[in-house]
């Protein structure tokens, strides 16, 4: 088997740093280069190479793909769902440029793999609410769904036109004490532990009663590793797969580190957010991820909350 090079983009993210990390154990350090538009993140520091880099800039990360010997890329740069509808030209401009640069490049130098996630957030209001399948009708109205879903359809459209074997996943929203959310709507259930332990208390901009599809990053960065790991004849979806781990509301999060913290209190004042959330579903069908890769999550809210507080603690 030919040595795999790896390139990270949006390494310094929420998902980036334990991505990066999980794929050093894997592909050993010197193999996974690190890269972002913002600083290494301190708990890459050291672990492995790192190089500055906007991937709006095609020339220089085609320049860094050939002098790094690159043969798999993981795109994570991208403004996320909140963020996005406070600057949607851009959001719209960063999320889909970036992946054109990088399918370009895989395609010119032939790469063995390229990653890019897409999320829970191509459903929209007139998705099935509950259980929402792969396949389905598929109206977002934010402008970070409406590039993802374009996007998954160019991750299609390069695999079948071109063979770059490009693989993505639907990713909920991802709670993680390692590296601060960017500027999603699911946003809230990180931040309400960080407020639990620090203040006891916590304000929420969505209502006691949002559920959302949700998933622990452990869980996410295993997924991320077995899709991409499974073999090419086993990837039924060129587009991008659901995943699904858990769904709960802020009451029900509260409830739940309320068992831990017992004095903690939450209290609600929805913004624009809460448009956000009642946009997309509340669970979701992984059907075919389970039958295709066998996926399967391992935490649910009580484990997650007790690993959350006990590794926050420290
Ligand atoms: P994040 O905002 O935490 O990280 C994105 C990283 O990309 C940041 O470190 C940022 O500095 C970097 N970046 C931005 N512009 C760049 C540029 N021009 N060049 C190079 N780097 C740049 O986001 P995340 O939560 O880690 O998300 C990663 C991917 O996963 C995104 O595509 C996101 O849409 C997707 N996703 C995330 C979630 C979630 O809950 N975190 C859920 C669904 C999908
Ligand atoms: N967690 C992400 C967001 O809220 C979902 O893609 O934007």
């Amino acid at each position: 088997m030919a040595k795999e090079k790896i390139l990270v983009i949006g390494a310094s993210g929420q998902i980036g740093v334990e991505l990066t990390l999980a794929l050093r154990k894997i592909y050993g350090n010197a193999n996974v280069v690190a890269s972002d538009l913002r600083e290494e993140n301190p708990l890459l520091q050291g672990t492995g190479p790192y190089v500055s880099l906007d991937v709006m800039n095609k020339e220089m990360l085609h320049v860094q793909v050939i002098r790094q010997g690159i043969t798999q890329i993981y795109l994570l740069a991208a403004i996320l769902s909140a963020t996005g509808e406070k600057n949607p030209a851009l959001a719209w401009h960063l999320n889909m440029q970036s992946l054109l640069n990088v399918l370009d490049i895989a395609k010119e130098e032939k790469m063995s793999k390229v990653y890019w996630p897409s999320s829970i957030a191509v459903f929209g209001p007139t998705s099935p609410n509950q259980n929402c399948p792969q396949k389905t009708i598929i109206e977002p109205t934010t402008v970070y769904g409406i590039s993802k879903y374009a996007g998954e359809f160019w991750c299609n459209y390069y695999f079948h036109k071109y063979g770059i074997d490009v693989r993505s996943i639907r990713y909920p929203g991802l709670i993680s004490y390692k590296s601060a959310p960017g500027g999603g709507t699911t946003d809230y259930a990180v931040e309400i532990y960080l407020e639990a332990l620090e203040s006891k208390k916590y304000q929420c901009f969505l209502k006691e009663d949002t559920y959302l599809p949700m998933m622990y990053m452990p869980d996410a960065i295993r997924a991320t590793i077995e899709l991409m790991e499974a073999p090419a004849s086993d990837i039924s979806i060129r587009t991008s797969y659901n995943l699904s781990g858990m769904s709960f509301s802020p009451k029900e999060i509260a409830e739940e580190i309320k068992k831990h913290i017992p004095d903690f209190a939450i209290s609600y004042k929805p913004d624009y957010r809460q448009d956000i959330a009642n946009s997309w579903p509340q669970s979701i069908d992984d059907t075919v991820a389970q039958k295709d890769w066998g996926w399967k999550p391992e935490f649910d809210l009580a484990l997650m909350t007790k690993d959350m507080i006990d590794n926050l603690k420290e």
